[in-house]
């Protein structure tokens, strides 16, 4: 996720850009940069790596005339947070600027036959493609120039583009990733978002799928690929500030909640080749190291532990390595006993817990080969590890962690299914099978994620009770975890999560009619020992609370509540039952008054042990 942003009117643009940014802040900090064009064509660029801060304090001295720019504030995902690989990005000759937000997918095709028709690249990642794209197409008209460019490209993209040839025209295009105009009286404004605009004009357009929009003076023009031109009347905003950065939620983390399918989508997207292989390069891509591998070593803390233990079904049942997952503050002083054929895998959305980052260190004294799993591109974990494999997820701004959390499970997911491949573990037909359905999670997701009255309504009912179970067996064992980690740590509330079968060891001894049980029982292999386990609840007289498949009537005979999720192979059900689970103990904070985005004595990163 990154904010982009453009203006074109009768004011200087550097100003308001930089006002923009500031707005557009939280969907990227890692770098920052600005491009205006003066009104003969003469343009300034200017970008940095970090924060919005440091490009502020580099420009309060530069004078930039000009009454038309482009920004960009950056969250990393094809190359590393540097200046060459900041926005605006330009073509061969610096007559054109792009600012750019998603992935593209076929980038490395598309910039393998740009390099063969002679293009020279000066950054690493997939926009500047896009501009070159432009400049092949480009004969004296930026629009026709961006449409007959976009064609060529796939994936998600929300682009602002300027040309010194055409020093007022402003033209911006999307596919999948958010792009808004600003209506103001003779000016423009286009962005990531309407916070970036809101205090100059509260007049906005929504541009839809593969939609471009050229404005300049008084004009404006919205086109489809084909170049038909489409009608499309401004609507007036009337959130406030505060909600229109959360781009109308009521909280980041009811927002982060909501991103997850387009977040998984972009987490599988760089690691599948059009032809549906899987394409990440690493050491671990190996045949003979990946062949020789005795163990995996999974470390993390809280969420990302959780992520780990549901991808040990994985690794050992797609690819047959055995797994260990470890939490991490337990493993670094554990003196565990390692090997060099072991693989340690360490996960972390922040790339810093410092936990985690002490077990990596522990893993490469000892010789043990190091991947990090991480959200935060240019992390410190990132910087230690052997081999990095980023989660696409965007900033993460609620402490509790949700998208970061099934955006690791696609990554793991591909981890496990690329071992499967190496070690012949799983045949083309069984991997066939899995890829789809792995694919597929993002829309049965917006599934589960446009039916959630009944949570709420379920929220309002047990808001009150001040202890809660959470069971789960096989794959769903460790989604009762992270079901119960929600919970407790945004409402305050005491909750548990057990391994159903255990129940009876002791956790039973806890239920009466005051404590619900809320039990993840989707229709897979251990589903019947799973009921009998619902059952012994209800004989306590305790209230269940079902996240059950869709296609499972007879549930609702055993439980007093039922979530309902899309069915999918076992083991890729996680991404989907957890989803209930999160808006579950979201809707129980919120009626207790809790502020879900900055929970009372959490960090959202813990760099402290
Ligand atoms: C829970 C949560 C934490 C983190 C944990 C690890 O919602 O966010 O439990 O998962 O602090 O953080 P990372 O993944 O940054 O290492």
């Amino acid at each position: 996720m990154c904010g982009i942003f453009g203006y074109t009117g009768n004011r200087e643009a550097k100003e308001i850009l930089l006002h923009g940014l500031r707005r557009l802040e939280y969907r990227g900090y890692d770098s920052a940069g600005i491009c205006v064009i003066g009104e003969n064509g003469d343009f300034k660029r200017l970008r940095v790596r970090g924060n919005l801060d440091i490009l502020e304090n580099h420009l309060a001295n530069q004078v930039m005339p000009g009454k038309i720019g482009i920004a960009h504030t950056r969250w990393a995902t094809h190359g590393a947070p540097s200046e060459q690989n900041a926005h605006p990005h330009s073509d061969c000759h610096e007559n054109l600027f792009v600012v750019h937000n998603g992935i593209i997918e076929n980038f490395s095709q598309l910039r393998g036959e740009l390099l063969e028709r002679g293009h020279e690249f000066s950054s690493e990642t997939d926009t500047e493609i896009i501009a070159h794209l432009i400049e092949e197409k480009y004969e004296g008209d930026l629009s026709v120039a961006v449409r007959e460019a976009i064609r060529q490209l796939e994936g998600s993209f929300a682009i602002a583009v300027v040309h010194r040839g055409e020093p007022e025209t402003l033209v911006a295009a999307r596919r999948e990733s958010p792009l808004v105009i600003g209506v103001g009286t003779d000016e423009w404004f286009v962005a990531s978002a309407v916070p970036a605009f809101l205090s100059m004009t509260r007049k906005v357009i929504f541009l839809e799928d593969n939609e471009i929009v050229t404005v300049c003076g008084k004009s404006l023009r919205i086109t489809d690929l084909d170049g038909v031109e489409i009608e499309r009347k401004p609507q007036e905003i009337t959130w406030d500030l505060d909600a229109a950065e959360k781009s109308g939620y009521e909280d980041f983390m009811l927002k982060e909640i909501f991103e997850q399918p387009r977040a998984f989508m972009d987490t599988l997207a760089d690691k599948f080749s059009r032809e549906g292989e899987i394409s990440i390069e690493g050491f671990f891509s190996n045949k003979d190291y990946v062949m020789s591998l005795r163990r995996i070593v999974i470390v993390a803390c809280g969420t990302s532990y959780h992520a780990g233990l549901i991808s040990r079904y994985l690794f050992e049942q797609w690819a047959k390595v055995p797994v260990e997952v470890e939490i991490a503050s337990e493993f670094r002083y554990r003196g565990a006993v390692l090997s060099e054929q072991d693989l340690i895998i360490a996960i972390s959305q922040s790339g810093e817990t410092a936990d985690t980052l002490a077990s990596v260190r522990e893993a490469k004294a000892a010789k043990v080969p190091v991947i990090a799993l991480v959200n935060v591109v240019g992390s410190q974990m990132t910087r230690e590890a052997d081999s990095v494999i980023y989660t696409h997820a965007g900033p993460e701004i609620g402490v509790a962690a949700t998208k970061t959390f099934t955006s690791q499970m696609a990554a793991l997911a591909v981890l496990a299914l690329h071992f499967g491949r190496i070690r012949d573990a799983l045949s083309d037909g069984k991997y066939g099978v899995i890829a789809e359905a792995l694919r597929g999670i993002p829309v049965l997701m917006k599934d589960v994620l446009a039916d959630i009255e009944p949570i709420a309504e379920c929220a309002q009912e047990y808001s009150h009770c001040e202890n809660f179970l959470f069971l789960g067996r096989g794959i769903s064992y460790p989604v009762a975890l992270e079901g119960a980690l929600k919970l407790k740590e945004i409402s305050y509330i005491h909750a548990e999560g057990y391994p159903a079968g255990e129940m009876k060891h002791g956790p039973i001894a806890l239920l009466d009619r005051r404590v619900p049980v809320v039990a993840v029982v989707t229709r897979d292999s251990l589903y019947e020992k799973m009921v009998s386990n619902i059952e012994e609840v209800k004989a306590r007289g305790a209230p269940v609370i079902a996240i059950a498949s869709t296609g499972d009537p007879d549930i609702e005979k055993v439980c007093d509540r039922v979530l309902r999720v899309p069915e999918t192979i076992e083991l890729l059900s996680p991404p989907l039952t957890v989803i209930p689970l999160q808006l579950l103990a979201y809707h129980i904070a919120k009626i207790r008054g809790c502020n879900v985005d900055q929970p009372r004595n959490l960090a959202k990163t813990v760099t402290v042990e």
